[in-house]
């Protein structure tokens, strides 16, 4: 219990002002009190911290720094090949006593007795090179997602983390969360019964993004290096290229040399939930259509569409992926050249109750059953889904059994502390459990690269009958790196 002087604090004015409410103010002590827990709960990890290093401090390296922070872990080294405002900008904000370091190689040599574990954040193409690196040197590593850009690459290093028994974790929140787990148990109940179908999509690469993809039919035009940025060390095990402004910051997930599209951006995410829920390894064949995509720069708008042979019951499952998600205008007009062909199936329960594309989330998905829908109205699901027809809960709710075991606090970031710590054994999205999913997320960039209908046989990892799309499995990488 807190102590009474804990409690006023935390009850504060508010709660003194509340008190002729003897109702308010139960609930204000209540409140008090699941904050006062929660503090003492998470104690043991601000006492004794887990000293990480950054390897990569864009964009999300600032969030997880920041996450990291927040939970009361320290930041002893931080690494970024731009030491400007942007690279370097938020390790000197986060964490300013931090040592410094433009090349991971040199960092990783340097740190051992200093960083007990290492988050990394750089684009996707040097996920591989950096995890494989850090697991040899002994560190457990958070890597953002996807954990690779390539299928042979996941492989590799789902291999070594086995090898090492070390502490890995994805960075796929959601898998951290209860809504992937309420999922399942409300299928396994017979919400929907038998699911017939899944459908996502999502609205990048045409919005919620800074600049969407360029089509480019050729490498763009050469512009001046920054003088901050090593672009050799940010190329990493990629073939050489001349640099372009298009690429960095941010946007180098909108072309295939260093990125993953939309798919490797969002879908590792969101297929998470139907991958879990449903219990589903590789899919046997995958096929794809898309516009504006080019041997260089991912589409504007596509279908990836994954057949599975079998659920966890036996059933074989369609999942349909779509991106570039727009809505209409208030006038009903879509943007010029909007190809609609791309809009995901609406199911009659949604429209049923008037809606259209217009009401529909930018990012969501639906599990289409024979009995009513399970409605996932965001990226990242962590709460409860929505279930059409509304009726339909009355007939379920009292066959729902909790059978997922929750996730303490349903902190990612935190998930990956105690596993640090081996405060618990397994951590969430660790490595071999996350192979499957990267690699679905993967494989639909194969089709889309290739432009091939892909049959896979996951044992020989090759794409049968293919032409094309082999290549893309594991392609030339620059050795040094790793
Ligand atoms: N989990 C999520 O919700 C989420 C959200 C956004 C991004 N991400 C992932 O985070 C990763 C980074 O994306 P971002 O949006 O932050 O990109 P970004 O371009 O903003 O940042 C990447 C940073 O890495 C640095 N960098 C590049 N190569 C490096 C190297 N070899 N060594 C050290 N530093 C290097 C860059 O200079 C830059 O500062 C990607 O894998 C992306 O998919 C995850």
């Amino acid at each position: 219990m807190g102590s009474r002087r804990e409690f006023l604090r935390d009850v504060g004015c508010a709660g003194l002002a509340l008190a002729a409410s003897p109702m308010a103010f139960a609930e204000a002590a209540n409140k008090a009190e699941a904050k006062n827990k929660k503090e003492r709960e998470l104690a043991p990890y601000e006492k004794d911290p887990v000293r990480l290093g950054f390897i990569g401090c864009g964009l999300m390296g600032g969030q997880n720094m920041r996450r990291a922070l927040q939970l009361g872990q320290k930041i002893t080294a931080v690494c970024d090949v731009d030491t400007g405002a942007y690279g370097f900008g938020n390790a000197k904000k986060y964490a300013p006593d931090a040592e410094t370091f433009v090349d991971y190689r040199e960092m990783l040599d340097k740190i051992k007795g200093k960083v007990d574990a290492l988050v990394i954040s750089t684009p996707d193409h040097s996920h591989f090179s950096i995890a494989m690196s850090s697991l040899n040197h002994g560190f457990p590593i958070y890597l953002e997602k996807p954990m690779c850009h390539t299928i042979y690459q996941i492989r590799e290093l789902t291999k070594l983390s086995k090898q090492k028994a070390l502490t890995t974790q994805m960075g796929n929140m959601v898998h951290s969360g209860d809504g992937i787990r309420i999922t399942k148990e409300w299928i396994a109940a017979g919400a929907i019964g038998k699911v017939k179908e899944v459908v996502l999509w999502t609205c990048r690469p045409l919005s919620g993004c800074n600049e969407r993809p360029g089509g480019f039919k050729q490498w763009p035009p050469a512009d001046p290096i920054p003088e901050t940025l090593d672009w050799d060390k940010w190329q990493n095990t990629a073939t050489p290229a001349t640099f372009t402004k298009r690429v960095v910051p941010l946007n180098w997930r909108r072309f295939f040399k260093y990125g993953s599209g939309s798919l490797g951006d969002i879908g590792c995410h969101m297929i998470d939930i139907p991958m879990y829920a449903l219990g589903l390894g590789y899919p046997s064949r995958v096929t794809s259509r898309q516009r504006g995509g080019t041997h260089i720069s991912v589409p504007l708008q596509d279908e990836v569409v994954y057949y599975f042979d079998s659920d966890n019951q036996g059933e074989k499952v369609k999942l349909t992926w779509y991106s570039g998600f727009l809505k209409p205008d208030k006038n009903g007009n879509w943007e010029p050249g909007y190809d609609k062909s791309f809009l995901p199936p609406l199911p009659e329960e949604f429209t049923k109750l008037g809606r259209g594309y217009k009401d529909l989330s930018m990012d969501g998905i639906f599990f289409m059953g024979s009995e009513g829908v399970i409605y996932s109205p965001t990226m990242h699901l962590m709460g409860k889904p929505v279930l059409l027809p509304k009726s339909r809960w009355d007939d379920i709710k009292d066959s729902i059994r909790q059978t997922e075991p929750r996730i303490k606090y349903t902190n990612h970031f935190l998930n990956f502390i105690e596993g640090v710590r081996s405060d618990i054994k397994n951590t969430t999205s660790n490595f071999s459990d996350m192979q499957p999913l990267t690699e679905v997320v993967q494989l639909g960039n194969l089709a889309l690269q290739s432009g091939e209908d892909i049959y896979w046989d996951w044992e020989k990892m090759e794409c049968k009958g293919s032409k094309r799309a082999n290549d893309f499995i594991n392609p030339p990488m620059r050795s040094g790196w790793y």
